[in-house]
């Protein structure tokens, strides 16, 4: 990668290991750091994925490499005869090992995602949506299964694809405007001319007047917002987001999602937004996967067959009501069988 991208990002790192240093107790710093641990870690995993972009992986991409370029171009022959499809997720399974054992979080979930295409997940809590989203950004390993972007079998983080967190992941110490252009600065656009698109985008998620605070001095929502636009400031080809409403109150919300599949349908952006929210999903999706309760495997999925462009008003058409409790008929089973599970597990507990 050049020059430019490099600099950013040993900037970044040293700022962050600067920061992680400091005392902690005084003046700005106090402020900018109430929340300081729970900041840098995600902050953290945030370099991370920067650093997959500008080509730092090293040591990541493994021996295993040679074997991925072989089964990568295995697949790419498969993915030609339906050269639309942008991503594939491929009887995937995750295992984790904790203290009471061995839990399934994802049991066999294959999907295809089409080029432009916006899917979205939606199960109940605990089911395995963002462990599904981590694995797609390339940032967890040891799972059984395939990813699959543009044709090639992936290992790690890759270069088109922009995630949005579901908990926090700005840059404490830098103000909006700084976190907002910082992918910008990555990329190696001049100074005045990445702050008046990085404002485009602050405006867009509704922060303007914002530009100049730290991310402690907004609300939980609002940095919710400063890290969406974030992400969308370097239109990536692929948008992964997690949650990215949540925080957000319901009018927030809605007005956001529009302003956000504005820019994915501009762009034609494959998109997969993991949710709870069944409005949300059928608001701004071509296609709902809804999740079963643990072990998360895909248990249908519904195309919305509502017409684009879609608005916010859509929320109050018959056919939108019909496809919300068609929706919610499946996850109601799904979350009563997860409130009975932990019902029993407390009954177990106390016995
Ligand atoms: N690193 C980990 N170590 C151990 N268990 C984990 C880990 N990550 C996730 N799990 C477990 O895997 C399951 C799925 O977790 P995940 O975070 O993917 O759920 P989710 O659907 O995103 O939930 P929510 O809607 O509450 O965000 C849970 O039972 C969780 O406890
Ligand atoms: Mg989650």
């Amino acid at each position: 990668m050049d020059l430019a991208a490099r600099r950013s990002y040993r900037r970044l790192q040293a700022e962050h290991l600067h920061n992680d240093d400091r005392d902690k107790g005084k003046g700005r710093h106090a402020r900018i750091y109430r929340n300081r641990k729970q900041c840098l870690r995600s902050a953290r995993r945030t370099i991370v994925r920067f650093e997959a972009r500008i080509g730092f992986m090293s040591g990541s991409h493994s021996e295993d490499e040679t074997d991925m370029r072989a089964s990568g171009a295995k697949l790419r022959l498969a993915a030609d005869t339906t050269d639309e499809i942008d991503l594939v997720i491929q009887d995937v399974s995750m295992r984790f090992n904790t203290r009471e054992g061995t839990v399934t979080a994802v049991d066999g979930v294959s999907f295809e995602i089409k080029r432009g295409e916006f899917v979205s997940i939606i199960g109940p809590s605990g089911c395995g949506k963002s462990t599904v989203f981590n694995i797609l950004g390339g940032l967890v390993r040891g799972y059984d299964g395939s990813v699959v972007v543009g044709g090639e079998r992936i290992s790690g983080p890759h270069a088109s694809i922009g995630m949005v967190f579901q908990e926090e992941s700005t840059f404490p110490w830098r103000t909006v405007i700084d976190n907002v252009a910082f992918p910008l600065e990555v990329k190696g656009v001049p100074k005045a001319e990445r702050y008046v698109i990085a404002r485009k985008f602050i405006d867009m998620v509704g922060l303007t007047g914002f530009e100049q605070r730290y991310p402690s001095e907004l609300s939980g929502g609002m940095r919710q917002r400063v890290a969406i636009a974030r992400t969308l400031v370097f239109e990536p080809k692929i948008l992964l987001m997690d949650e990215p409403f949540a925080a957000l109150d319901e009018q927030t919300r809605v007005l956001l999602g529009d302003k956000v599949l504005k820019i994915q349908q501009d762009l034609r952006q494959t998109t997969l937004l993991i949710t709870h929210n069944i409005t949300e999903a059928v608001q701004l999706s071509d296609r709902v996967l809804i999740m079963t309760f643990r072990p998360g495997k895909v248990k249908r999925i519904v195309d919305i067959n509502l017409p684009r462009p879609r608005q916010g008003d859509v929320v109050g058409s018959d056919a939108f009501g019909r496809y919300v409790a068609e929706i919610w008929n499946d996850l109601r089973e799904e979350a009563s069988r997860g409130m009975a599970e932990a019902e029993d597990s407390a009954r177990l507990r106390g016995a």
